[in-house]
């Protein structure tokens, strides 16, 4: 069988949105210590809804592959959508990841909520904090 879907492959090849909102209203950026990854992902809301969002992400193929399917899961949705979205969703979306590579779709949940509460933060919309607990390093194993 192979080690990566046709999906994870698609999206790594030809992944979506990638690229900038220069006058964003959330922006996101979180890493992985362990292997040095980077992925930061943008985000435009209007009325509550994910109008546009974009990525970039300087990691491996896994995390490129998983920003793609998570913008591509979140553009259109309403914030409340966008804020359930959980790795093994993203994961589930390419039709699954290695079991070592699962925290590379970690990086994808964070970025949203990164994004998320970053706009709230810039237009002062009370949220509940517990809601952006910090970021569990138990969730990054170490690769092999
Ligand atoms: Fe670092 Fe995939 S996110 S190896």
């Amino acid at each position: 069988m192979a080690l990566y879907s046709d999906k994870v492959m698609d999206h790594f090849r030809n992944p979506r949105n990638v690229g900038k909102i220069d006058d964003a209203d959330g922006i996101g950026e979180v890493g992985n210590a362990v292997c040095g990854d980077i992925m930061k992902i943008y985000i435009k809301v209007e009325n509550d809804i994910i109008t546009d969002v974009k990525f970039n992400t300087f990691g491996c193929g896994s995390a490129i592959a998983s920003s793609s399917m998570a913008t591509e899961l979140i553009k259109g949705k309403p914030i409340s959508e966008a804020m359930e979205l959980t790795n093994k969703a993203v994961a589930e979306a390419l039709d699954g990841l290695p079991a070592y590579k699962m925290h590379c779709s970690v990086l994808a949940e964070e970025a949203i909520r990164a994004a998320i509460k970053d706009y709230y933060d810039r237009y002062n919309i009370p949220y509940d904090k517990s809601q952006f607990p910090d970021p569990v390093e138990e969730e990054h194993p170490a690769e092999e």
